[in-house]
This record gives structure tokens, sequence and C-alpha cells, in this order.
């Protein structure tokens, strides 16, 4: 027989056809009825076993996640709810689950904080399973983007010697021998070992090797994991995250913009067309959640009409001076309901953030113009001499999603910029080379991954859309 996938065995219309699953049993009712799920769909398929057909001996073996390899015919159901049952004709225990210890309960629903403790096994999950579908779905629609609109996806390396945005702290690379950590006299690591002699850390951002790229194939982009280790226990931080960057060769921050905004509305439209039931379980899940909280922290709109508007309606457009002069007139300020003080030149806060985007506006604002004083060193100054053609995308509920930036093509201001920021030339001389040879204006973004992935799934805390978390103590598996 052949095997099937539960989703696609769910589309067919039953007649009597001979078929293979194998999945993991979700409960056993009856003596007669296995909820079986294979990992496509949330949806199980009903095995029916009639009665006296198989041993108890094997019957008594199907608990939960008890892994099997079922065959049989389609037939309609005689149950509400579903249009087929498989009627299981030979049935095979690939792999036994001790149901007293298998960790996850079914009957009440186990809560997130719980799931993450044993997150090796919550993929078995309705919640993740939709999750991680979705964001299947994302990372691929990512690609198909790019591809249709002739971008060279470029590989930039994990191990570098560079400090792209010179925020925040990096993660050290050390090469160290097997038999043992080196170790100076009083007992210290020696950390002379480095990468083969040289200092080098794990990549904070694929741009600086992007623009070499983009300076010659004329669009890239990058779709690979970064690191920061900032020791940030928040709901958005990752120690390790994945990153979306593209970076285009003559194009200035409009055209950055127009691109950003296409592309998230392009793959937030794909997961709407492709994983319908994922997302409509996750709004569901999400709608349940927020029950519990009083009403005025519940969200103005369904998982499924938020992301409708996002994709049918223009993201906001405002400077960085006229996001600062919207938060000194609102009420927020005026009652002091912000932590921190609101002034030009300040680098918005979070709830700065928030409220524009959730308070203010009501929809995703894109943010240009920043000081150059709290943007990179690469940024293209603007003629007041105070700014820098910045541009980051704030999205409800979530803040920051995007950060960009039409580039400093001028030699002569790129210099001059990295000299008041001590950054050597010497280190970057292969990033001026570009500058030197044919420069052109560019401009690139970054999409933090799994920040969309928490958007479009609707999930709260980050750690739940990306399989192992990297978060401060938090690496076994
Ligand atoms: O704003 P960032 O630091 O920009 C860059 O790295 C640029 N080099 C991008 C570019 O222009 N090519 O990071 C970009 C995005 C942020 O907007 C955020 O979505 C995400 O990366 N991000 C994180 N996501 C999870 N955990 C963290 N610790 C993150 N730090 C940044
Ligand atoms: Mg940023």
């Amino acid at each position: 027989n052949k095997r099937v996938k539960i989703k696609e065995l769910l589309t067919w219309e039953p007649q009597d056809q001979q078929v293979t699953v194998m999945g993991w049993v979700r409960t056993f009712r009856n003596n007669q009825f296995i909820a079986l799920n294979d990992g496509s769909t949330n949806n199980n398929l009903q095995v029916v076993v009639e009665l006296g057909k198989f041993d108890d001996e094997l019957l008594k073996r199907l608990t939960t996640s008890a892994s099997i390899n079922v065959s049989g015919k389609i037939v309609a159901s005689l149950g509400k709810g579903q249009k087929i049952d498989l009627i299981a004709n030979s049935l095979e225990i690939l792999g036994d689950s001790d149901a007293e210890k298998y960790p996850i309960q079914l009957k009440n629903r186990p809560t997130l904080e719980y799931l993450r403790e044993i997150a090796h096994l919550r993929f078995r999950t309705n919640t993740f399973g939709s999750v991680f579908r979705v964001r299947h779905s994302l990372a691929f629609a990512i690609h198909k983007f790019y591809n249709e609109k002739g971008f060279v996806y470029m590989h930039t390396p994990i191990v570098t010697a560079s400090d792209a945005e010179g925020a925040g702290e990096m993660f050290r690379v050390t090469t160290l021998p097997f038999d043992g950590t080196p170790r100076n006299e009083d007992g210290t690591v020696n950390f002379k070992e480095d990468f083969f002699g040289r200092s080098s850390n794990l990549t904070v951002s694929g741009q600086l090797e992007g623009e070499l790229g983009a300076t010659a194939f004329g669009e890239i982009y990058t779709f690979g994991p970064t690191f920061r280790a900032e020791n940030s226990n928040t709901a958005r931080h990752l120690a390790e995250f994945w990153m979306i960057e593209p970076e285009m060769a003559f194009c200035d921050l409009e055209d950055n913009m127009n691109l950003a905004e296409e592309f998230i509305k392009y793959i937030i439209r794909y997961a709407m067309e492709n994983n319908r039931e994922d997302l409509e379980f996750l709004a569901q899940r999400l709608a349940d959640e927020e029950k519990q909280l009083p009403q005025d922290k519940r969200s103005e709109m369904g998982l499924i009409e938020k992301l409708e508007f996002v994709m049918n309606n223009n993201f906001e457009r405002i400077t960085y001076t006229e996001a600062i002069d919207i938060l000194i007139q609102s009420p927020a300020y005026k009652k002091k309901k912000f932590q921190y003080d609101v002034k030009w030149g300040i680098d918005m806060q979070s709830e700065h953030e928030r409220y524009l985007v959730e308070k203010h506006f009501k929809k995703p604002v894109i943010v240009t113009n920043y000081p150059k004083d709290i943007k990179a060193f690469y940024m293209r100054q603007n003629d007041d001499g105070k700014t820098v053609a910045a541009m980051d995308i704030l999205a409800p509920g979530i803040g920051e999603i995007v950060g960009g930036s039409q580039r400093e093509e001028r030699l002569d201001k790129l210099e001059e910029r990295m000299k008041e920021m001590h950054i050597p030339a010497e280190e970057l001389w292969w990033y001026l080379d570009t500058r030197r040879f044919g420069t052109v204006p560019h401009a690139g973004f970054g999409l933090g991954f799994e920040r969309i992935v928490q958007f479009v799934t609707g999930m709260g805390n980050i750690r739940d859309v990306i399989a192992f978390p990297r978060t401060p103590k938090n690496c076994e598996f």
C-alpha cells in the first residue's frame, strides 16, 4: 500500500481505497477509535479498530504518542466533524509510549511555559504544529519573493572578524583543543586560542558582506542565523535569531521602504493562502487566551482580521522628528505614563514604539531619518547634518520588525564618520573598496524572522516561534 499523509487523505472522497498511514496516537477511545496524527495537519485521522480484530495486548499499547503503522480502507465516517475513517486491516506498533511517563497530557491544555521546559516534545502539540508549519511557509515565501524578483541568495559567513552593527555584545569564537580547556597559571581560561590566532566572533548581521554582493550582482538577499549576546530576557529578543537582509544597488530610502512593505505583505498573503487552517487554529488559540485578560488588554482585531488589515492597507510613513512630536503631544506623555523620557535624540524605547503603532496609528509604521548618533556608521548622512537615511518598521504587538537604511556610498563621508565613531578603517578596508571602485547609491534592510513569525502566528513570546530558543542560560537542546 502507498503511504499517504493525513493532510492529503482528509481531502479524499471515501471509495474503499487501500492506504497505509503512519503517525503518533493522540487518543484511543472506547477501545475502538484512534485519533492519529502525523504532523502534516492538526486534524487527526480517525482510525477504526473493529471489535475482536486485534488482540487486547496490542490494543493496550495504543497509548498517547505511541507510533504506529496502520493499513486499511477509507470509508465514509459515521462520526460527525470528519468526512472519512480508516478501517484498520493491519496495525503495527512502531514505538511504545509509556502513558505514565509521557509528559504532555492532552486533556488539560498544557501552558506554553510548561511546554518550553519540554521543548523537545512540544512539536507534538497542535499549537506548535501550527506555528512551525506557518514558520516553514513564511521561509519558503521569502525565497519565492526574492527569486521572483531576480535577487541572488547569498550565504554570508557565520564566523567573522567584523562587527556590522557596533551595538550590543558579540559571541566570541575560540578554538579549544579537545583534550581540555587551556588554562593560565591562575586557573582562568586562556583565550589566546582564538580563531587560529585571530580574534573572531559570530556574526550579528550579514549586511556588510551583503553589500559586497549587491555592488556586483545588483540585488541580493541573505537569510541565515545571526547572533547577539545581549543579556536581555524579553519576549522579543533571542541570542540566536534568523534574519533576512536584502541589499540593492541603485536604490534609495524610498525604494527600500517600498520593497520592505511589499515583501511583508507578500509573505503574509502567502501564509494566508497556504496555511489558512493553521492560522485559524492559532487565531482561536489567541482568542481563548485573551478571554482571560481584562477587556482593555484584549486586541481589537482577531488574528485573521489583523493580517487581512495589514495586507490591504498602506503602512504609515513618518520621520523620526514627527514621531517624537506625536509622542510629546500624546496624552500618555502629558499624564507621565511613559517610563522613559521623550525628547529629540533619544533611542525610542519599546513603550514609545508601541504607543505609535498600537494607540496612535493602529497600523504598521515606517519611521525614517533618525538622529545619526543613535544609528550605525554605514547609514547615509542627510544634508541636515543631524540625521541619517534610516528606516525602521514598527508592528502592532511586536515593535521593531525591520531595521534598514540607505548606505553611505560617498567614501570621504564614510571615512569621516568612521573616524568620529572610532571604527578602524584598516579592519574594514575590504568594505571600503566598494566605495573606491564603482560606488553606487544602495540600500537594504534586515527583517527579524522570528519577529515576523510572531506577528503572523500571534504568539506572544519569541521563544515559542523558534524550535530551539537561545536565550540567557538556555542552550541544552
Ligand atoms: O535593527 P538591526 O540591528 O539591523 C541590522 O542588523 C542591519 N544590519 C540590517 C540591515 O540593514 N541589513 O536588526 C534587524 C532586525 C530588527 O529589526 C529585529 O527585527 C531583528 O533584526 N532583531 C532581533 N530579533 C530577535 N532577537 C534579537 N536579539 C534581535 N535583534 C534584532
Ligand atoms: Mg534596529
